[in-house]
């Protein structure tokens, strides 16, 4: 059995799943409405509670798999790219369930686990396959070949991620957060077609949002509090309309000119609803393991290679790809 720790952002999470990749549980604590009032993830706050909530959270999973740590064979966390400080708690967790039982502990990246996440039972994905990982953190295209090889990157996002433009235009909108979810929510009532916001048109396959976060904002400029409050459904949905279709030109460009004939959906984003409705025929995510989750980064340490007793202990984290 391996135990997934996940704390790169404001999840505390840890998963038990099997060797072959069954789910025995899956217990995520979000820290969404501590960082709320914020609008946004506050880096020494989320530390903070992935502190209090990591043991709580590992105890719960074992409950939830009625099992116990001696029947752990491997630990898999992630240690980068993310937030150094909410990192390195889970790294320390792991290192010390590891250490104390002289098991194994692999060394898995957040990218990794979301790909990941499309290898679980019950419906695992076989590579090859185009990968569009869409984050709160990231833009990807990945040419996913093996699971146990690192993809080439088609395409990425030159400013803001898919999430993160999601995010921002909430705050615009004067919705909660995370943004995209409320975003995906009120666009329902919306007309989609009622805004004309511009898709980026940048060269090769890379992704660009920031253009289309400035023409929210002017939109939302020139409307009065009460005409705000009337078009907010209006606004929601063009929005999220001209990210959808960013996100599924892009794909579908990247998927003619490296032949994919399969092509999958990972990240915080591949829950939105328009865009899972907008790539038919594409393995999507199961929505639960669409936000961060410690299942996924369970299943990516099948693949990367654990580094074996006691050699993981000056083991880093790290913030950032580069
Ligand atoms: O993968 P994830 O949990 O964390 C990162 O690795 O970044 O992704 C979080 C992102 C947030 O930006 C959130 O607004 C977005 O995923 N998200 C959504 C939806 N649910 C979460 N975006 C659009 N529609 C959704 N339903
Ligand atoms: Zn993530």
């Amino acid at each position: 059995m391996i135990l997934g720790l996940e704390t790169s952002c404001d999840e505390t999470a840890a998963a038990l799943i099997t060797a072959d990749g069954e789910i025995l549980a899956n217990v995520v604590s979000s820290q969404a409405e501590l960082h709320a009032r914020y609008g946004g993830v506050v880096p020494e706050v989320a530390s903070r509670r992935h502190l209090e909530l990591v043991t709580p959270v590992i105890r719960e999973a074992l409950v939830e798999a009625k099992t116990e740590l001696d029947d752990v064979e491997l630990v898999g966390v992630t240690t980068g790219p993310g937030l150094i400080g909410a990192l390195l708690v889970g790294v320390a967790a792991a290192k010390a369930i590891a250490w104390a039982r002289r098991l194994p502990l692999a060394s898995v990246d957040h990218l990794h686990g979301h790909v990941a996440s499309l290898y679980l039972e019950p419906h695992p994905l076989e590579p090859p396959f185009l990968c569009l990982l869409a984050s709160g953190g990231h833009t990807l295209l990945l040419d996913v070949q093996e699971r146990g090889r690192a993809p080439r990157t088609l395409g990425t996002t030159i400013d803001d991620a898919a999430g993160e433009a999601f995010d921002k235009g909430a705050r615009l909108l004067g919705l909660g957060y995370p943004g995209g979810a409320e975003i995906d929510r009120i666009a329902q009532q919306g007309d989609p077609e009622a805004f004309d916001f511009p898709i980026a048109k940048v060269p090769g396959l890379d992704f660009s949002f920031s253009g289309v976060k400035t023409a929210l904002l002017y939109a939302v400029r020139k409307l009065d509090p009460a005409e705000l409050e009337r078009q907010r459904a209006n606004l929601a949905a063009s929005y999220q309309r001209a990210i959808v279709r960013a996100l599924v030109e892009r794909t579908q460009q990247a998927a003619a000119e490296i032949g994919a004939t399969h092509v999958a959906v990972v990240g915080g984003v591949a829950a939105n609803s328009e865009l899972r409705a907008s790539l038919p025929g594409a393995a999507l995510a199961p929505l639960a393991l669409c936000t961060d989750n410690a299942a996924m980064i369970a299943s990516a340490a099948r693949y990367v290679g654990a580094i074996p007793y006691p050699g993981y202990l000056g083991l880093d984290a790290y913030a950032s790809i580069a």
